[in-house]
């Protein structure tokens, strides 16, 4: 082995130990650089005599040649093991399970409400909607409920400013539905309503589904029908319906509809219904004589709370996850 064979073989050990790029620099700059060896030696072929130029020249260049090659070839492999060490750092491993995603299922409130839509759907009524923030007008007096009336005091209504409230029921849509169709009329609308009142059977914002029938020669017969058969078909065939006479400034005669509970020993008010009183056709312009119609509003917390023997109507807005996943 001649001193440019060892040369080469000292630096191609040293080579194969290197562990990454900055040490490959090192080797660079001690072989190749400004001062490297072999750079020297390329220095040193101007000083030799003619004759031995050639042939020291030629292997000093190969011996540089072996070395660049070295390098560069290091080089790569480093570079693709960074490489791939860095993409293993940010890739994803199929392997591991993925975090559980709890399914959420529909409140039980609007599942109830969308079973009366679909009871009052088969017998022919359409689903309307109303604002809740509405006006005393279509609230109160297109509703025939004078001044004096006790849900009109302060202490019963959340007022919003003279004119308008918190709807108080959904009946101002049957106002709303006569003002934009003729009849004859057969429409539900259910919604929030709103009521200074708090206890087991009472909240302060609760849901009430709004019906109205308006056409020739509808009795209190349609009534008594309609409702026994939406409330038998939502509730069981063995619950007893009873109609109470009732006072409403909007319906006359009224009544009031309760649904037996708690093994028939109990009674739970549902509704509020009657026939449309006379002032109401006339506020929309409907002839009194020609056209009749009867009108309910249903409340859907009293629906849920027999359909699924919930005593306390406070459970619903308390949101108690264990509560809502029962239904
Ligand atoms: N709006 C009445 C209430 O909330 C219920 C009702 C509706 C009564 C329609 C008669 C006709 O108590």
């Amino acid at each position: 082995m001649d001193d440019f064979e060892m040369l080469v073989e000292t630096i191609k050990t040293q080579i194969d130990k290197v562990k990454d790029l900055d040490e490959v620099e090192k080797i660079r700059v001690a072989t190749l650089g400004k001062n490297g060896n072999i750079t020297s030696l390329m220095k040193k072929i101007s000083t030799l005599p003619q004759e031995e130029r050639a042939n020291f020249g030629k292997k000093v260049n190969d011996l540089k040649m072996q070395i660049e090659k070295l390098l560069s070839e290091k080089t790569s492999v480093l570079k693709a093991e960074v490489l791939k060490s860095k993409s293993l750092e940010r890739s994803i491993d199929l392997t591991i399970p993925g975090p559980l995603r709890s399914v959420g299922k529909i409140h039980v409130i609007n599942h109830v409400i969308n079973e009366c839509v679909e009871v009052f759907s088969k017998m022919g009524f359409n689903v309307v909607e109303g604002p809740e923030i509405e006006n005393v007008y279509y609230n109160f007096e297109a509703l025939n409920t004078p001044q004096w009336h006790p849900a009109r005091d302060l202490h019963d209504t959340f007022y919003i400013s003279e004119t308008l409230l918190l709807r108080t029921h959904t009946s101002p849509v049957q106002i709303r539905t006569m003002e934009n169709q003729k009849p004859p009329i057969r429409i539900i609308s259910a919604g929030r309503v709103y009521r200074n009142d708090y206890d087991a059977t009472h909240l302060p914002s609760f849901f009430q589904m709004e019906g109205l029938a308006i056409d020739r020669n509808i009795s209190i017969a349609d009534l008594k029908g309609t409702l026994e058969n939406a409330i038998k078909t939502l509730l069981g065939k063995d619950k007893i319906v009873r109609f109470r006479p009732h006072y409403f400034p909007f319906t006359e005669p009224s009544v009031e509809v309760d649904v037996s509970f708690a093994g028939k020993k109990e009674w739970l008010e549902v509704l509020g219904a009657g026939m449309v009183h006379p002032n109401v056709l006339r506020n929309v312009g409907f002839d009194p004589e020609k056209w009749q119609g009867f009108a309910f509003g249903m409340g859907i917390e009293r629906i849920a709370m027999l359909k699924y023997g919930i005593n306390d109507i406070r459970e619903f807005p308390r949101n108690y996850l264990k509560f809502l996943r029962l239904f």
